[in-house]
């Protein structure tokens, strides 16, 4: 089977050529586990991190052997677990890039195929979504009233808060994504009110225009910066929510990322970190509330797709650069056999 790996290690931003696709054997079924055939491959700005050891501790691949990180959807070939059999559709965020994955019960998620296109599940259903979820419902508490605003507006984290925020009731959903293609997205499809092009010129002014009554709720995706300047817009009693912080994830040094005391003092501002991690046990109830309104066409969602795990290396240092509109997905293998 093919498996993605690294060439080499790294310590810069990751581009196409540092990574390898590799032959190596399908591994054996783990006795409390399954085997998984590897359908659709997210790929993830964390993973950019991890591969050079700067994410949550976590190691990265061992060169020209261990399998990219990455979370799967794909159907079981092979079960030694009572739970699992052959043909259910399975999620983990554990997979990787691989045809075949061998992975343990507690690290697979059974999914529905019929509530939504397949690939939904490594987007808008899968850890995009629950992060975009867990800030807006379960941190921020929005409702009636919010004014919202979200930068990296046209992926699938930002486009995805802005609409689920809509959907509990915000009055105003405002983003903030680069380009003009990218902005066409958040507005024409996600529906936000408005969606300011951060690489445009007089863009802080347009964003004023844009919050004529402040905001209410931030979500922070990009920059410590981008979040001062969020808060410079925050009517008082405002609540952040800091999710990520894309922008650094490649800087030479790890920077401390000040954030101004005086100012979320004075805006008597509640902010929030969120790690997804904590709202997995949860999953099955965000796909059970957030299902239904992918069928009843509330919310929507893009993807930037490949096909075979020979494309997956392009893809990655797209998303590396920002130049995904939308959700980057690897479909490695068809999805009926
Ligand atoms: N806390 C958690 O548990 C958790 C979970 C999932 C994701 N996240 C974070 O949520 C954020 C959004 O994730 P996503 O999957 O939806 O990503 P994404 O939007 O598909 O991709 C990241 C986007 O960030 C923007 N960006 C701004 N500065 C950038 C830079 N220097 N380099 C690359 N991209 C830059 C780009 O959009 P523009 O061109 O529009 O700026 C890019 O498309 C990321 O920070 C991610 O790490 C956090």
């Amino acid at each position: 089977m093919k498996l993605g790996t690294l060439k080499h290690t790294v310590d810069h931003k990751p581009v196409a050529g540092d990574f390898a696709i590799i032959e190596a054997p399908v591994p054996a079924c783990p006795e409390n586990g399954v085997l998984v055939r590897t359908v659709h491959l997210s790929l993830d700005p964390y993973v950019g991190s991890r591969l050079r050891g700067r994410h949550m501790g976590e190691a990265a691949p061992e060169p020209m052997k261990g399998a990219i990180p990455g979370a799967i959807v794909g159907q079981v070939i092979e079960s030694r677990v009572p739970s699992l059999k052959e043909g259910d559709w399975v999620q983990s965020m554990e997979g990787g890039w691989q045809e075949v994955c061998a992975l343990t019960a507690e690290h697979v998620r059974k999914i529905d195929p019929s509530v939504a296109p397949l690939a939904a599940h490594a987007g808008v259903l899968g850890m995009p979504g629950l992060t975009a979820w867990s800030g807006i419902t379960q941190l921020a508490k929005v409702g009636a009233g919010d004014t919202v605003l979200v930068d990296a507006a046209a992926g699938p984290v930002g486009g995805t808060v802005g609409q689920i925020a809509r959907i509990k009731g915000a009055d105003r959903v405002v983003g903030i994504a680069g380009g003009p293609e990218k902005c066409a997205l958040v507005t024409d499809t996600y529906g936000f009110d408005a969606c300011i092009d951060y690489k445009a010129e007089g863009w802080k002014d347009r964003l004023a225009e844009a919050l004529p009554d402040g905001l209410s709720v931030f979500f922070e995706n990009v920059s410590a910066d981008m979040a001062m300047l969020a808060l410079t817009h925050a009517r008082i009693y405002a609540r952040g929510v800091l999710c990520g912080l894309v922008d650094a994830y490649h800087t030479e040094t790890q920077s401390q990322h000040p954030l101004n005391a005086g100012l979320i003092i004075g805006k008597r501002a509640q902010l929030s970190g969120l790690v997804v991690y904590d709202f997995y046990p949860r999953w099955d109830e965000y796909i059970a509330e957030a299902a239904p309104w992918i069928t009843s066409g509330q919310l929507k969602f893009a993807e930037d797709r490949a096909a075979g795990l020979e494309e997956a290396p392009a893809l990655f240092e797209r998303l590396m650069n920002g130049k995904n509109k939308g959700k980057a997905v690897v479909t490695v293998a068809p999805e009926s056999v």
